[in-house]
């Protein structure tokens, strides 16, 4: 199960992702693209609740909900420890059941990405647009075929630190282009004053997809696009290096 091992490191290796930056980023598309003021938000592949907190901080009720269990145990103890209250889900994107539509789904960080077994992206599109309302917005965020082809580094080692732990995550990833997939090994080194405490080990699968082959997979499952652009800013262009885009899509 991924994300399961890699969960105790998230946050080291996160620490320095810009989520507020990202929640006011979020806003300025709820307000640009809404039919209806934005109250209730679905965050799909919440992990760790690093959109959630701000979020939940900013007035909107949140639920969050995520297939790995120790991604969700992680963003529980933080929400408690904010006193914030977000309902949490153990569940997955394929097919998840909460019998109630939601103003916004988002789905941040690559999450959609891991969509990667035949038939998932379409049963995950149709199962978010039963949680969705003619009026509701869905925003995620995917990677770019022709960046990833041109742009991916196949070795790559990064070194962390956080509260006394010391990690190497190293990456080994191969790429499939005749099934647009990417196939990532990770190990994580953890040490504590320099000596080794374990070593972890995680295979992740991820799916790239090309910007027409992402429309025509909304379109077939319900969808109107809205709008796509460079994740982040939504004035821009999409470029062949434009390896994170976003996209914003209605119920058709
Ligand atoms: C890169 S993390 C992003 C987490 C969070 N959105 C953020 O921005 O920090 C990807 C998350 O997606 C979750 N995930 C992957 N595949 C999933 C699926 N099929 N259903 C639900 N969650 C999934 C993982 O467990 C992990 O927490």
């Amino acid at each position: 199960m991924i994300f399961n091992r890699y969960a105790q490191y998230y946050d080291v290796f996160y620490q320095n992702k810009r989520y507020t930056e990202e929640i006011v980023y979020l806003e300025w598309l709820f307000r640009k693209y809404r039919k209806i003021e934005t109250r209730t938000v679905l965050d799909l592949g919440c992990g760790t609740a690093g959109h959630m907190t701000p979020l939940l901080r900013n007035g909107y009720r949140v639920t969050g909900l995520d297939a790995s269990g120790q991604m969700l145990e992680i963003a529980r103890d933080k929400l408690i420890r904010e006193g914030l209250r977000g309902d949490l889900v153990h569940g997955t994107c394929q097919d998840f059941t909460l019998n109630k539509k939601f103003d916004a789904v988002i789905c941040l960080f690559s999450v959609i990405n891991y969509a990667a077994a035949n038939g998932d992206i379409i049963r995950t599109l149709r199962n978010i647009h039963t949680h969705m309302k003619k009026t509701s917005i869905f925003i995620f965020d995917f990677w770019n075929a022709t960046t990833v082809v041109d742009y991916y580094n196949p070795k790559k080692r990064r070194n962390f630190r956080k509260n006394g732990m010391e990690v190497e995550r190293n990456s080994a990833t191969k790429i499939y282009p005749s099934q647009r997939k990417c196939e990532v090994h990770y190990t994580c080194i953890l040490r504590r004053k320099g000596r080794l405490i374990r070593r972890d080990k995680e295979r992740h699968v991820l799916r790239y997809f090309s910007i027409e082959e992402m429309a025509d997979y909304l379109c077939r499952s319900g969808f109107q696009v809205v709008n796509m652009h460079p994740f982040l800013k939504p004035e821009g262009k999409i470029r062949r290096d434009s390896w994170d885009v976003t996209a914003v899509a209605r119920r058709a």
